[in-house]
């Protein structure tokens, strides 16, 4: 995100960001037209390609590039028993707490967190760290109460009424649950998932056999996630339906510790791939561990609302599959032709959020600058997307609407659209049209004019520098293929 200069828009930069998604088609609440539904979002025209090249390139550096990789797509239902025997119907809570004043209700680990994080800032980094171990101890023996004192201990209010009248901390389950068929009764029960990984789990011996996959080899998922969040703020930031991306990776147990940290430097290498700032991310290991980890860390963005998790990298042992060996009665092993041992497989998960991807994606384009034409200082707003994840790649425009510019513009446009998501324009002053194109991120913008005719040549234009240059009809599919290109990224993850 960057924001220079007097005049700039922002007192609250995500509230720029939020409107802008809005007003140029990126994000949209949802149910709009019956006033929302809170913490659930559509994506608009533009939002869903940027959506999509953000899962294209997820899936090509995971499973394409892998050859130890493979993917899958399981249905959102699936069997009650799996949330039972993962652990999500007893351990899958959020320990709340509300303030009688205000009546707002926070997550109790939060409020202790951003304490931590105050203290840490303050440069109290021993006072921090006995925090951080007292709140891990107090959630992991699930000592509400110790909870409850340790945030009237250390003196936090509520931001809204500023006092510490807190209730009691509960736990609250975030699974949504539905019925399947047409009677409500208990037995009947199914629970929208809250993570797509279970998904994997269940099918680990069906991919195992079916593609003769040794250890160590992972599977891929994109798709839906359901939880019903509490506290829903900062916009898809936390939402009730949103989209995981996660890979489990199966391993020899014993080995999961080299393959955490192997991935944990993939992972971020990913992001840096990605076009974020490497100042603007950084690790975070986990004081209090799911119920299913040894080890897990988050990838935090530089959010506008200060660093936040996008991805979890977690070593989830044989925590998951041991449990379904357990529940289905179905045996879940393998045996190592190397070793000739037979174990269940430890696994080691990346699991990251595409909403949130899209969102760190947006904040990090997201431009605000001043201009310097003549004598004259001009504000510009545009978002600096990485060609490759740009919503749109190319614009196409003749100058005018006459002397056959339109046709010869729409012939470009018909050839690359083959290949490249491309737009074409020919409404309202060139200018403007550049300047529509800067606002929806689109990095190239190819304008016909009369010297087309005459030599064959167009004009490209960058949406960063605004520069200009003229190149041969001939060479524009190669011009834009070199440009678009997402190798030399891809090739150093
Ligand atoms: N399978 C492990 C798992 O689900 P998690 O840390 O609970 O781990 C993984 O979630 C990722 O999913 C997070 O890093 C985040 O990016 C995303 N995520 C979780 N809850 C979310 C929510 N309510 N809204 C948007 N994204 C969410």
């Amino acid at each position: 995100m960057t924001n220079s200069g007097k005049g700039a828009k922002d007192t609250d930069p995500l509230k720029n960001i939020v409107a802008h998604a809005k007003e140029y088609g990126f994000v949209f609440p949802s149910s709009e037209i019956y006033d929302g539904l809170q913490a659930v979002y559509d994506y608009g025209q533009n939002g869903v390609e940027l959506k999509n090249n953000l899962k294209r390139l997820w899936w090509k550096s995971m499973v394409q590039l892998n050859d130890n990789v493979v993917g899958v797509d399981s249905a959102i239902f699936m069997h009650p028993t799996i949330w039972k025997a993962s652990g999500h119907v007893d351990s899958f809570n959020d320990p709340m707490i509300d303030n009688r004043d205000s009546k707002k209700r926070y997550r109790a680990d939060e409020l202790l967190e951003a304490r931590i994080e105050e203290l840490r800032d303050a440069g109290n980094e021993n006072e921090a760290g006995e925090l951080a171990a007292s709140m891990g101890k107090l959630l992991e023996s699930e000592d509400l109460e110790g909870v409850r004192d340790l945030i009237i201990e250390q003196g936090i209010v509520c931001p809204l009424s500023g006092t510490s009248n807190w209730t009691e901390v509960r736990q609250f389950n975030l699974m949504f649950s539905t019925h399947m068929g047409s009677v409500s009764e208990d037995s009947d029960k199914v629970y929208l998932r809250p993570e797509t990984a279970q998904g994997i789990f269940v099918n680990y011996l069906n991919i195992q056999k079916s593609g003769r996959k040794k250890i160590p080899f992972g599977i891929a998922q994109i798709g839906k996630a359901f939880r019903n969040e509490i506290v829903a703020r900062q916009f898809i930031f936390r939402m009730r339906e949103f989209e995981q991306m996660e890979m489990q990776f199966f391993v020899r147990p014993g080995t999961e510790m080299d393959w955490y940290e192997a991935w944990m430097e993939k992972r971020m290498n990913w992001h840096v791939a990605m076009g974020i700032s490497k100042d603007a991310l950084r690790f975070h290991k986990h004081e209090k561990l799911a119920h299913y980890a040894n080890a897990a860390s988050d990838v935090e963005y530089n959010f506008p609302f200060g660093f936040k998790e996008v991805e979890g990298i977690h070593s989830r042992t044989d925590f998951d599959l041991k449990n379904h060996q357990e529940y289905s009665r179905k045996k879940i092993s393998y045996h190592d032709p190397e070793t000739n041992v037979s174990y269940i497989p430890y696994v080691v998960e990346t699991s990251a959020g595409l909403d949130r991807l899209f969102l760190m994606t947006l904040c990090e384009a997201y431009t605000h600058e001043e201009v310097r034409d003549g004598d004259n200082v001009k504000q510009r707003t545009y978002l600096k997307f990485p060609a490759f994840l740009a919503p749109n790649k190319v614009a196409v425009f003749p100058l005018v609407k006459k002397d056959g510019l339109p046709e010869y513009a729409r012939n470009i446009f018909n050839d690359l659209k083959m290949d490249h998501q491309v737009v074409y324009e020919e409404q309202a002053a060139i200018g403007k049209r550049y300047t529509r194109q800067d606002l929806i991120g689109t990095p190239y913008c190819i304008t016909v004019d009369h010297e087309s005719l005459e030599n064959g040549t167009v004009t490209v234009r960058e949406r960063d520098s605004m520069a200009q240059e003229r190149i041969a009809l001939d060479k524009i599919r190669s011009y834009v293929e070199e440009k678009l290109s997402d190798r030399n990224l891809l090739n150093k993850i």
